[in-house]
Order: structure tokens, then C-alpha cells, then sequence
């Protein structure tokens, strides 16, 4: 198997080749004045089963662009097999007519990528993994609880509680909690569907003199994990950390958080951020075999 790092994924698709042991084919490219994406391969993959690891943020459009121009150009190239990895899957929330008159996102994008020949898709931490169903091609759905329960069991937290800060993110928090051995619970969460203004209300948490870990699939503006840590620190936690698999990190996040007591946040590589410092690339070399 070759695998391709795609340019949103650089870092994340050469461990992928490192580990798997595989040869890696890197590409040239290059955006054009007028805003337009040029990509070429390196070398022929005629033959070959080609893992294309090319996560879909930041630039949710133009890296979904360079998506289908890849796994169009390697079929039309010959290559025997293509799974298309997309570590981030972009427009995954918008998996339903909330209002009237809205687009299904997400369910347009799975048609262009297996109308543009993947022969199998593989995701992490999909939003809601019953929407990928809408393929006919082999779709999995890989789980950064595995590799974030890890990392946050060796840091040795005192008295930890694993806090899902919406019902959404409850079976991350519960398998965190099996691999470090804590509790864990949830609140809930409203967003206001217009403004985004985000309310959290939820269980009586003893968090006094605890560490808390608060995961979640994503953070885009922070609001959410903001809104949870607050509550945490105002019912006396000593430390409340912020961990989720997705670390979008939109402009003010990071200072939204941190004034809301968050002491540290970190993420996976599913997007290449500054606090990607857990790697889920263990994970998709397991989810290629
Ligand atoms: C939503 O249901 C997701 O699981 C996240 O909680 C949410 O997208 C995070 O967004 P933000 O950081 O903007 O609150």
C-alpha cells in the first residue's frame, strides 16, 4: 500500500507511513492567484492500493476541493484501490434539515466523494456516525477516545472526573473513563439555533478539589468546553483541563477558554493545531487493516 499525505495532513499522513511501514508519495501544489488549487503527484500509482490521508480544516471547502481532485486523479490514474481518509469530516453537524429550506451538508459531500471513485472512506470521531450509512462504499468511523483515555491516564490526574459537556459527547467521556479508571457523567447543552449563544446546565458534580477532564468530539469557538469549565470552577475544581479529538480552534477560542478557567487544552492531529499533541495515527494504521 502507498500512502499519500494530502496537504492538510502532512505531519499526520507520514507517521501514518511511518508506522504502517508503507511507502509514502508526496505531491506538489500550489493555489493559484485567483484563489484556485493546483495538486500533481510525485510519482505513478498505477496498480496500487493508495491510503489518501487529507483531513477537510482548516478551509473546509478548498481542503474538501483537494479531496475529490485526488481521489479522482488517482482512480483515473489506475490505482487499484483508494481509501479516502479524511480524519476531520467537515460539515458533519449539518446532518439534517434542522429549519426548513436548509442543505443536508454532509450528506452531499459523501455523495461527491464516492461519486469521484473512493473505494472506502475512513473518518475519526464523526459527528453523528449514523450518517454514514448515506455511503455505499465501506465506511468507518475510528474513535480518538482510545488514544486520548491513554494519554490523559498517564498524566496521573488527582481524584479525575471525565465530564462530556453535552449529551453528545457522553460514550467519548465514558470510555476515557474505563481506560483511566474514573467516573464520569454529562450535562446538557442548548444552542440558541439563530445566534449560537450556548446555555449548560447538568448534574451536581462534588468536583471540589478535583481534577476535571472535560472531552469533547470538537472545539470550534470553545464556548461550549468555556460554559462547562466555569460551572466546574465555580463548584470548586482544582484544575479543570480541556481534551477533544478535533481542535478547530477558531479565532478567540483559546482566550475564550482560558478565561473561563480552563488551565490547558489539548487535541489530536486530526487537524494539525498547536496543541495537536496526542496522534491518532496509532489508530488509523489499525483502521486500514
Ligand atoms: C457540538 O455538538 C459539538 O459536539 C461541540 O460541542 C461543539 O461543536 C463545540 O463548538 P464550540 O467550541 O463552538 O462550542
Amino acid at each position: 500500500m502507498i500512502v499519500i499525505p494530502g496537504p492538510s495532513s502532512l505531519n499526520l499522513g507520514a507517521k501514518v507511513a511511518e508506522i504502517a511501514g508503507c511507502r509514502r508519495v508526496d505531491l506538489d501544489y500550489k493555489t493559484f492567484p485567483d484563489g484556485e488549487s493546483y495538486i500533481r503527484l510525485r510519482e505513478a500509482v498505477a496498480g496500487e492500493a493508495v491510503a489518501l490521508v487529507h483531513t477537510t480544516f482548516p478551509q473546509q471547502d478548498k481542503r474538501l476541493i483537494e479531496l475529490l481532485l485526488l481521489t479522482d486523479a488517482l482512480k483515473d490514474m489506475g490505482a487499484k484501490k483508494v481509501t479516502v481518509i479524511a480524519p476531520y469530516m467537515a460539515y458533519a453537524r449539518q446532518d439534517m434539515r434542522f429549519r426548513d429550506g436548509e442543505t443536508v451538508s454532509i450528506k452531499t459531500l459523501f455523495k461527491l466523494i464516492e461519486g469521484a471513485g473512493a473505494d472506502q472512506f475512513i473518518t475519526v470521531d464523526v459527528h453523528k456516525e449514523s450518517t454514514l450509512s448515506a455511503f455505499s462504499i465501506k465506511a468507518k468511523n475510528l474513535y480518538a477516545s482510545e488514544v486520548i483515555g491513554k494519554y490523559i491516564r498517564d498524566l496521573n490526574l488527582k481524584s479525575p472526573y471525565i465530564l462530556s459537556p453535552d449529551k453528545g459527547a457522553i460514550m467519548i467521556a465514558k470510555r476515557v473513563a474505563e481506560i483511566v479508571g474514573a467516573e464520569y457523567g454529562n450535562f446538557e447543552k442548548s444552542r440558541d439555533r439563530i445566534t449560537g449563544a450556548i446555555t449548560v446546565k447538568g448534574e451536581r458534580v462534588d468536583a471540589s478539589g478535583r481534577d476535571i477532564a472535560i472531552v469533547d468530539d470538537m472545539i470550534s469557538t470553545g464556548g461550549t468546553i468555556a460554559s462547562a469549565a466555569k460551572m466546574m470552577k465555580d463548584r470548586g475544581a482544582s484544575r479543570v483541563m480541556a481534551f477533544c479529538t478535533h481542535p478547530l480552534l477558531v479565532a478567540g477560542a483559546r482566550e475564550r477558554m482560558k478565561i473561563s478557567g480552563v488551565d490547558e487544552v489539548l487535541g489530536t492531529d486530526t487537524v494539525e493545531s498547536e496543541i495537536s499533541a496526542i496522534s491518532v495515527a496509532p489508530l488509523i494504521v489499525k483502521g486500514l487493516s
